[in-house]
C-alpha cells in the first residue's frame, strides 16, 4: 500500500515530535488533539521545533516552510477519513486509547493501519476493541523523536506480517532505525529503562546523594547523555508512573513498583519539563 497520508491523534511530547518527523519525510500529516486550544498548542510546538533547525541551519527556510504546509489540524476524528496510516499517540492509559481505536476503526478505510506510541500497554489489549487487530502495532518513538535514531515496533500474536512490512518501510522513509520486539509490556527498551529510573528515584528518595551527584555519576561515570533523574523529567513523570504501573501490574516484580515519592510528584502537579518542575525547575 503507498502511504501518502499519516494521521497522528495527540500533538503532545511525542506527537508533536512525530507529527515534525513524518512531515519533513515527505509526508502529508493531519493532527488532532482533545480541543482547540490543545491542538493550536502541539501545532506551535511543531513549529518552533522545525524554526529551530532552519535557525541552526539544519533545514533550509524553503525546507522549512514546506515542511509546514505538509501538517494540517483536524478538530475530528471524521476527519482522518483520508489517512493512510494513523499513528495514536495519547495518554499512557488503556481507556483513552480504546475509545480512539473503536471510533477510529469505524472512521478509517479497513485497510488501514493504525499505530499506537504506547510505552508499555498490550498491544493485543489495544487491537481488541477493533476489528482489525491484524493492521494494529505499536510504532514506539523516542523522545525527542526528531533527535532519537530508534523506532521500536511490537507486534502482538494477530499482527500481520504485511503490517509489520508496512511499518518497517514507513520507518526507513522517517530515517529511523527499526527493532522489532514482541508484544510483552515495556517491549525491549522500557523494561530495561522503568527499573533503572525507578531505582534512581528510590536513591534519590532514600538521601543516598544528592540528585545532582546522581544525575552527575551516570553522565560522567557511564557516559550516558544525561543522568536517570533529568531523563525522568524529560519523559514526563505522569507518563514514567504510568508506565511503571503497567509493567508492576503485568509482571508484579518489586523491581517495576514506582516508588512513593514517584507518585507524590506527579499528584502534585511535579511532571518534569513540560509541567516547569520536576526533579528540577526549567521556568
Ligand atoms: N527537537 C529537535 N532537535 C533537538 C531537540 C528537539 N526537541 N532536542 C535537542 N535537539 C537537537 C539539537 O538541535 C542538537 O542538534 P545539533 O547538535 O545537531 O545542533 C542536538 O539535538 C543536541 O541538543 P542540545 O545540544 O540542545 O542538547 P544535548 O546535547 O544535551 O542533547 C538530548 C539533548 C538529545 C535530549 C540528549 O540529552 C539525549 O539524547 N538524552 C537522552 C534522551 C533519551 O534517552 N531519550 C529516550 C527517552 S525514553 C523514551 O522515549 C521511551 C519511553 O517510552 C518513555
Ligand atoms: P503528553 O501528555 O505530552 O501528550 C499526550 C497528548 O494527548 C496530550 O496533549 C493530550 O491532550 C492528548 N490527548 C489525550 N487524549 C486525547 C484524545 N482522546 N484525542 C486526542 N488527543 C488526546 O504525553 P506524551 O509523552 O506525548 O505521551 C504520549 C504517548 O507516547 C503515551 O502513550 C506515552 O507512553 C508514549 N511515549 C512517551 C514517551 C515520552 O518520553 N514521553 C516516549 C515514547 C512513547
Amino acid at each position: 500500500m503507498s502511504i501518502q497520508t499519516i494521521g497522528i491523534i495527540g500533538c503532545g511530547l511525542m506527537g508533536s515530535g512525530i507529527v515534525e518527523v513524518c512531515a519533513r519525510s515527505g509526508f502529508n500529516v493531519l493532527v488532532g488533539e482533545m480541543d482547540g486550544e490543545l491542538l493550536k498548542a502541539g501545532l506551535a510546538r511543531v513549529r518552533k521545533s522545525i524554526e529551530r533547525g532552519a535557525s541552526r541551519g539544519k533545514i533550509s527556510p524553503e525546507e522549512a516552510e514546506a515542511t509546514l504546509s505538509r501538517i494540517q489540524g483536524v478538530n475530528s476524528l471524521q476527519e482522518f477519513a483520508a489517512a493512510d496510516l494513523v499513528i495514536e499517540a495519547i495518554t499512557e492509559h488503556l481507556e483513552p486509547k480504546h475509545r480512539v481505536f473503536r471510533e477510529l476503526d469505524a472512521i478509517l478505510r479497513p485497510d488501514v493501519i493504525i499505530a499506537t506510541n504506547t510505552s508499555s500497554i498490550s498491544i493485543a489489549a489495544i487491537a481488541a476493541i477493533t476489528r482489525r487487530p491484524d493492521r494494529v502495532l505499536g510504532m514506539h518513538f523516542f523522545n525527542p523523536v526528531p533527535v532519537m535514531q530508534l523506532l521500536e515496533l511490537v507486534r502482538s500474536i494477530l499482527t500481520s506480517d504485511e503490517t509489520l512490512a508496512t511499518a518497517q518501510e514507513v520507518g526507513a522513509r522517517l530515517g529511523k532505525t527499526t527493532v522489532v520486539a514482541k508484544d510483552s509490556p515495556g517491549f525491549i527498551v522500557n523494561r530495561l529503562l522503568i527499573p533503572y529510573i525507578i531505582d534512581a528515584i528510590k536513591l534519590y528518595e532514600a538521601g543516598l546523594a544528592t540528585k545532582e551527584d546522581i544525575d552527575a555519576g551516570v553522565k560522567l561515570g557511564l557516559a550516558h547523555p544525561m543522568g536517570p533523574l533529568t531523563l525522568a523529567d524529560l519523559v514526563g513523570l505522569d507518563t514514567t508512573l504510568a508506565v511503571a504501573d503497567v509493567l508492576y501490574g503485568e509482571y508484579g516484580e518489586p523491581r517495576f513498583k514506582a516508588p512513593p515519592l514517584l507518585r507524590q510528584m506527579v499528584t502534585a502537579g511535579l511532571l518534569g519539563r513540560k509541567s516547569g518542575r520536576g526533579f528540577y525547575d526549567y521556568k
